[in-house]
């Protein structure tokens, strides 16, 4: 819907399965940290103990595979669609490194976007298949199991470091886009200014 200011850009279902991934994904880091290094031990006594701490991990691991699939997979249309403009992005780096404007045009998920969604499907994948096989750490052969928990800490890492990025831009780097996945709808002049292949596309449909 297009109404004098706003238009719509994610239904209800969209922002509860982001927010149940992204919820699930805080839970994994806090109930998780303390088995990465010794110096983050303490975060397990938020949970009562490693035993508790490690239950809620496992758990909550399985809600985030599963919502972090069907997320991507619900997105994957508009994600893994790329044209010459999202080359122009990506050789441009979107702009963020230069202080003269930059005018691509963008679909719905600028290039920067769809790179960040598959990298997160990609490390979802190698974190779910990773924590299954040390689910149990005498369920598979040792070297399996260490390549695991090698694999397990190094996307865990890198996934950091992108959902630090995937918040900074949705925040405060860019102010209103947060109101799509918090309300449903977005300015216009945020649309026209982000998404203008999208916007004309939704004033058309
Ligand atoms: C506090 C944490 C988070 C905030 C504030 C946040 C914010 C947002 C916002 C505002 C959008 C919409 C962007 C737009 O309209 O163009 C978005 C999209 C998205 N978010 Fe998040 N997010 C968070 C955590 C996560 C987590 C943990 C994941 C998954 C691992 C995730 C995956 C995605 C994906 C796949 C999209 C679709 C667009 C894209 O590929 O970038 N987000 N997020």
């Amino acid at each position: 819907m297009i109404s004098n200011n706003y238009i719509d850009r994610f239904n209800t279902f969209d922002r509860i399965l982001h927010w149940t991934v992204a919820l699930s994904f805080f839970l994994l880091f806090l109930s998780g940290v303390g088995l990465f290094a010794n110096a983050f031990f303490g975060f397990f006594e938020m949970f009562g103990g490693p035993q508790q701490a490690i239950m809620v991990h496992k758990w909550t691991g399985v809600v985030f595979f599963v919502g972090s699939i069907i997320l991507f997979l619900s997105h994957a249309g508009d994600t893994c669609r790329f044209d010459a403009d999202d080359i122009r992005w990506i050789a441009k780096l979107g702009g963020y490194l230069s202080r003269k404007h930059q005018d691509i045009p963008q679909s719905k998920f600028n290039a920067g976007q769809k790179l960040f969604g598959i990298f997160a499907i990609i490390a979802t994948l190698v974190m779910g298949i990773t924590g299954w096989i040390i689910w149990d750490p005498t369920a598979y052969s040792r070297e399996l199991t260490q390549l695991s928990l090698m694999l397990h800490g190094l996307f865990f890492t890198l996934f950091m470091i992108a959902m630090v990025v995937h918040i900074y831009l949705a925040t405060i780097a860019n102010p209103g886009t947060i109101e799509g996945m918090l309300w449903g709808q977005v300015r216009k002049s945020w649309a026209k200014a982000h998404a203008i292949k999208w916007y004309q596309k939704m004033l058309k449909s």
